[in-house]
């Protein structure tokens, strides 16, 4: 931290308190309010956490006015172009881009750990079919912490270390497990001779009745689509994660949490929400009545994948998974395609609309997702869980860093109470 000599003065019941200010390395001040309590008997009310900071961290940067990400000080788009997942995922761990020596033993570590315990294969036979396979990926993710017992104490930082590499490497084969088993398919284990995004589509695609060859442009593709999801700072299922794990649960448990968060449509969920959509919206005809409604202070509906609590200007992510989504759609043969036609009218309108540019509200990274996903062959239920396994990286990231971190506390926010106060119970036949 910065040192800053600014003091923050407030003033209640006539009494001055100073509050100290932390300058960071970038994006505004820090206001420390954690003595305000205990000397001033308030607390501070902010709903949402829109104006607070709930840790500190050296991992990943945003400042939202100016579209920028970075993830240990490199931009977003020159690691979605120059870098790819695993190197991505080292960064991310470790604090640096590795060396040519690293990068190779880190991916021979993740590749060596894709496999998972035979019997977790009974595990998923417990589910429905028509299960969601986010369900089945919280509850199987969870499941992990009965299976791998020798990486669960927080404490041992080689347990720490096992458990990450197994989170990693195991979440692509979770995830296409859940898959597969939602369409009746037979589990394809996973190969060590091809990479991260190729074993993945291999898993998700191949059947034993035939051979599959992965094509390297969608298994490029696809590792951009991890890459661009990798960590995010510290949004709702990362918040989650450091929840989770600041009472000292173990990895696995805290990972199940962050995947529960991330399924929601405000969050994860939006990717499946906005194809969704597309495909309600159907032609370009149809967008004013969808923009419209939108608009409308009396309906609820929004449109998916537009808008972002901290991008007001443009999310760097939608950039290059719109520039994806043209080349995807190009190898695959498919022209013209009405979605995307869709999309890119319904962008350009609500882009020149006064709502949304007073609103400051953008297409984010889950607007053109969904149309690469759909046109690589995967249904919009996969879309969320492909979104879990790109962000275990991030979230594991997090959770190491807040274990490392002297100063950890238990999570535990206050509240603004507005209930009743204490009264006498009532007999039932008095009430
Ligand atoms: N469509 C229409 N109006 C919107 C939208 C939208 N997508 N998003 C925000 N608004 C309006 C909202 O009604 C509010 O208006 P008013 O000030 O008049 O009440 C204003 O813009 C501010 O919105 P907010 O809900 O207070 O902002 P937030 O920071 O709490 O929410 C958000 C951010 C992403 C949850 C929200 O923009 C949203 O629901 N977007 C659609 C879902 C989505 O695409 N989520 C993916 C986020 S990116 C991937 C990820 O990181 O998970």
């Amino acid at each position: 931290m910065a040192e800053n000599t600014d003091i923050a003065k407030l003033t209640l019941k006539g009494k001055t308190y100073d509050l100290p200010v932390h300058s960071p390395t970038g994006g505004p001040d820090v206001i420390d309010i954690r003595k305000l309590y205990g000397q001033a008997d308030v607390f501070t009310y902010d709903p949402g956490f829109t104006s607070t900071a709930a840790c500190d961290s050296t991992i990943t940067f945003i400042d939202g006015d100016k579209g920028v990400l970075l993830h240990r000080g490199y931009p977003i788009d020159q690691l979605a172009g120059k870098s790819h997942y695993l190197e991505v995922c080292y960064l991310l761990l470790y604090g640096e881009l590795p060396s040519a020596e690293k990068l190779e033993e880190f991916e021979s570590l993740v590749t060596n750990h894709t496999m998972i315990h035979e019997q977790m294969h009974n595990f998923f036979r417990g589910f429905r079919r028509d299960a969601h396979p986010m369900a089945t990926m919280v509850g199987v993710v969870g499941a992990m912490s009965a299976f791998y017992h020798d990486s669960t104490d927080i404490n041992d930082p080689h347990q720490r270390e096992v458990a990450t590499i197994r989170l990693i490497a195991k979440m692509p084969t979770v995830a296409a497990m859940a898959y597969k088993y939602s369409i009746g398919q037979p589990f394809v284990y996973p190969r060590n001779d091809l990479d991260y995004a190729a074993n993945f589509l291999h898993m998700c695609f191949a059947v034993p009745a035939q051979e599959y060859n992965v094509n390297p442009i969608l298994a490029r593709a696809m590792d951009r689509i991890f890459t661009l999801h990798a960590d995010h700072e510290q949004n709702a299922s990362t918040s989650t994660v450091r929840l989770a794990s600041s009472s000292g649960a173990n990895p696995f448990a805290c990972i199940a949490a962050g995947i529960a968060c991330l399924w929601g449509p405000a969050h994860g969920g939006a990717n499946q929400a906005c194809l969704e959509m597309l495909k309600e919206i159907g032609t370009v005809d149809r967008i004013p009545e969808f923009i419209a409604r939108a608009k409308d202070k009396n309906d609820s509906y929004r449109l998916m994948g537009f808008g972002h609590r901290v991008y007001k200007n443009f999310d760097p992510r939608a950039t290059v998974m719109k520039e994806s989504a043209d080349e995807v759609l190009d190898l695959m043969g498919i022209e013209n395609n009405p979605i995307l036609q869709v999309a890119k009218e319904l962008e350009k309108q609500a882009l020149a609309d006064p709502y949304f540019a007073e609103k400051k509200l953008f297409p984010n990274v889950d607007f053109y997702s969904g149309i690469i996903l759909e046109a690589m062959g995967f249904p919009t239920s996969m879309f969320t869980p492909i979104f879990a396994l790109a962000r275990t990286v991030g979230w594991i990231s997090q959770w190491s860093e807040q274990l490392a971190d002297p100063q950890l506390k238990i999570g535990r926010p206050r509240q603004l109470y507005l209930g009743e106060m204490q009264r006498d119970y009532v007999d039932i036949e008095k009430r």
